[in-house]
C-alpha cells in the first residue's frame, strides 16, 4: 500500500495540509517533525526539511528508512534561469542535477562520484500525476485561491507549467554572473533551487520514486531575494496546497 513522504522547506507550504490531516500523529527525529496521517484519502507523511541538499538527503533518507514511505513529493520553490518561466509559473522536474558538484579531475564535472551520473531522473508517473494535479489546480483553483491583489502586486501571469530540468546547489542565485555560467553549463535548465537533487539521490539509491514540483519565486537575478517571503506566504503556500489537494484526488 503506497504511503506518500512529503517534503517541503518551509512550514507555511504544508501549514494547509497539516490542518487537513486526519489520524494526525508526529514524531521527532533528527530535529525535524514526522508528521503522518491520512491526508484526504493518502497514507502521507510531511515533514519540512529545512534548506540545502544535506538537510534534504537527511530528510529523504529518514522518510523512507523509518516512516517506510514508497513515494516521495517535494513542494517549494525555485529561482528561475530560463527566460520562458516567469514569476509564478510552475515547473514539475523531469530530471534534477547538483550543480555544486565537482570532483573533477577524479569525475567528471557534475557527476555524483562512484554512481556514474549527473542526472536523476524523477519517477514518470508521480510526475505525470503531478502534472494533471498542477493543471487542474491551475484551471480550476488558482484564481480563487490567490487574491486579486497579490496576483497584481507580484505582476502573476495565470500560471504555465513546464517540465524539464531542475539545478539543486547549496547556493542562493541571485545575480547575472553565477546565473549565466549555470545556463552555460545546462542550456536545458528551467530552474534552480537547493534540495531537489539530493532527494533525487537518496530515492535513486532507495530505489523510492519522486518527483519535485516548484513554483518560481524569482528571476535568480538581482532581484531574487526581495519580497521571498511575501511570496511563499501569499502565494506559493496556496500553490502547494492546491497542487497537493488534487493529487490528493480531491
Ligand atoms: N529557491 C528559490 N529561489 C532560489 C534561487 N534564486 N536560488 C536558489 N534557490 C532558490
Amino acid at each position: 500500500i503506497p504511503r506518500l513522504g512529503l517534503i517541503s522547506v518551509l512550514h507555511q507550504e504544508q501549514a494547509g495540509l497539516i490542518d487537513n490531516m486526519a489520524q494526525r500523529h508526529a514524531v521527532s527525529r533528527g530535529m525535524r517533525d514526522y508528521v503522518s496521517g491520512r491526508l484526504w484519502d493518502m497514507d502521507t507523511v510531511c515533514v519540512l526539511s529545512r534548506i540545502g541538499k544535506v538537510a534534504a538527503a537527511a530528510t529523504a533518507a529518514t522518510l523512507i528508512e523509518r516512516f517506510g514511505v514508497t513515494h516521495i513529493v517535494f513542494t517549494g520553490v525555485a529561482g528561475s534561469v530560463d527566460a520562458g518561466v516567469k514569476v509564478g509559473d510552475i515547473v514539475i522536474a523531469d530530471a534534477l542535477v547538483q550543480h555544486d558538484m565537482n570532483s573533477a579531475p577524479l569525475f567528471p564535472r557534475f557527476e555524483v562520484p562512484l554512481l556514474g551520473q549527473a542526472l536523476f531522473s524523477s519517477d514518470r508517473h508521480l510526475s505525470d500525476w503531478l502534472f494533471d494535479a498542477a493543471g487542474r489546480f491551475v484551471a480550476e483553483d488558482v484564481d480563487r485561491m490567490v487574491a486579486q491583489a497579490d496576483r497584481e502586486l507580484f505582476r502573476l501571469d495565470r500560471p504555465r507549467v513546464h517540465r524539464g530540468l531542475i539545478g539543486s546547489g547549496d547556493e542562493f542565485i541571485h545575480g547575472p554572473q553565477r546565473r549565466g555560467e549555470l545556463r552555460r553549463a545546462f542550456p536545458q535548465l528551467l530552474a534552480v533551487e537547493m534540495e531537489g537533487a539530493a532527494v533525487a539521490q537518496v530515492c535513486f539509491e532507495f530505489g523510492v520514486p519522486f518527483a519535485v514540483i516548484r513554483t518560481i519565486s524569482d528571476g535568480a537575478d538581482e532581484s531574487a531575494p526581495g519580497d521571498f517571503m511575501q511570496f511563499i506566504e501569499r502565494v506559493a503556500s496556496r500553490y502547494s496546497f492546491g497542487v497537493v489537494r488534487r493529487l490528493c484526488g480531491v
